[in-house]
Formats: C-alpha cells, structure tokens, sequence
C-alpha cells in the first residue's frame, strides 16, 4: 500500500470519530450555556405578569375583582410553603386543571421548556421567600387557601 493510501485509509476510519465527538460536545456547551442564561424573572414579567402582577402578588392587569377566583399571591409565604417544587411545575405545566385548580390559571407546557419551569419555580422561592415546609394539615390549608375543599 503507498503511504498515501495509508493516510487516507486512517483518515476514512477516524473521520466518523471526529464528526461525533464535534457536534456532541457543541451541545453540551450550548445547553451549559443556555441553562445559565435563562433569566427567570424575565420570564415571569413576560408571561405571568399580566395575572400574577409584576411584583407576584396576584395583582395583574388581567387581575379583576369579578374573577371567580384570584391569581396566587406569590408573595404568601403562608400558602406557598405548603406546595412543593414538584407541585408548582406541575401547575405550571399543565395549568390549574392539573391540579384541581381554576382552568384561569393556563398550562405553559407547550409554550416553556422544562429548565424554564423549574427557574421560574427557583423565582417563586425567591418571591415568597420560602421552602416547602412538609405535608401541612387539612385545617391550616383551608386557612391559607380559599379554594381548598
Ligand atoms: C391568565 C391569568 C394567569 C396567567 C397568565 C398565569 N397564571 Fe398562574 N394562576 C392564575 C390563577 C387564576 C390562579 C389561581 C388558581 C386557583 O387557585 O384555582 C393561578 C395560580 C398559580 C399558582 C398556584 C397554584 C396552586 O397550587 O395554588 C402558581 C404556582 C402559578 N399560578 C404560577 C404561574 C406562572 C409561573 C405563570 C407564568 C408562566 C402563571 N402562573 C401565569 C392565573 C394566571
């Protein structure tokens, strides 16, 4: 074999090495990148705001007082320790119906990827300013929470 021969010969068995090893590693710097540039309070003025209020404290523009039932106060510690972060991306995802709750509050599933739902859920902590506490008791639920049944 010439060497010619030989060099392109190496050069076909290790081509397909380096085209995988490219395009993975673009990747995975590229979703790095994109998870430490998701900026959740940004998401949360553009999509939640209108009900939420830009604050968190329920009180958006879309927030009126004939609603039959109020957007969350974000700001509640109270109500919002009893939920935990698996809860809330659920909720979020799915809308209120996923959890029994008021179809007013909308699903984003189709509309935010799953690191956008769980940085908005790190903002939620942010905003009330607390963690889950633990499984809570019926008779404190319906104090925190007017819809619970
Ligand atoms: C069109 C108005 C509207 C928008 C927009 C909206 N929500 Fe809501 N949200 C509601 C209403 C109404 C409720 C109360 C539902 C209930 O208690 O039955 C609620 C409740 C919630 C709750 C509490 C769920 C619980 O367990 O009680 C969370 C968390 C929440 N919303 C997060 C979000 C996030 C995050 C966004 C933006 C991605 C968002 N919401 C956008 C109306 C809205």
């Amino acid at each position: 074999m010439s060497r010619f021969l030989r060099y392109l010969s190496a050069v076909l068995v290790l081509l397909p090495v380096f085209l995988s090893i490219t395009p993975l590693s673009a990747a995975t710097a590229e979703s790095a990148a994109s998870e430490k540039e998701i900026d959740a309070k940004a998401l949360y003025r553009h999509w939640c705001s209108q009900c939420h209020g830009l604050e968190g404290r329920g009180d958006g523009v879309n927030s009126t007082p004939d609603m039959s039932i109020n957007p969350r106060d974000h700001t509640d510690a109270s109500f919002m320790s009893t939920r935990s972060d698996e809860q809330f991306e659920d909720v979020i995802r799915g809308g209120g119906t996923r959890v029994a709750k008021s179809p007013l509050m909308p699903p984003w599933g189709a509309t935010l990827t799953d690191e956008e739902i769980k940085a908005l859920v790190g903002y939620l902590r942010e905003l009330c300013n607390c963690e889950y506490e633990g499984i809570v008791s019926h008779k404190r639920l319906r104090r925190v929470d007017p819809g619970f049944k």
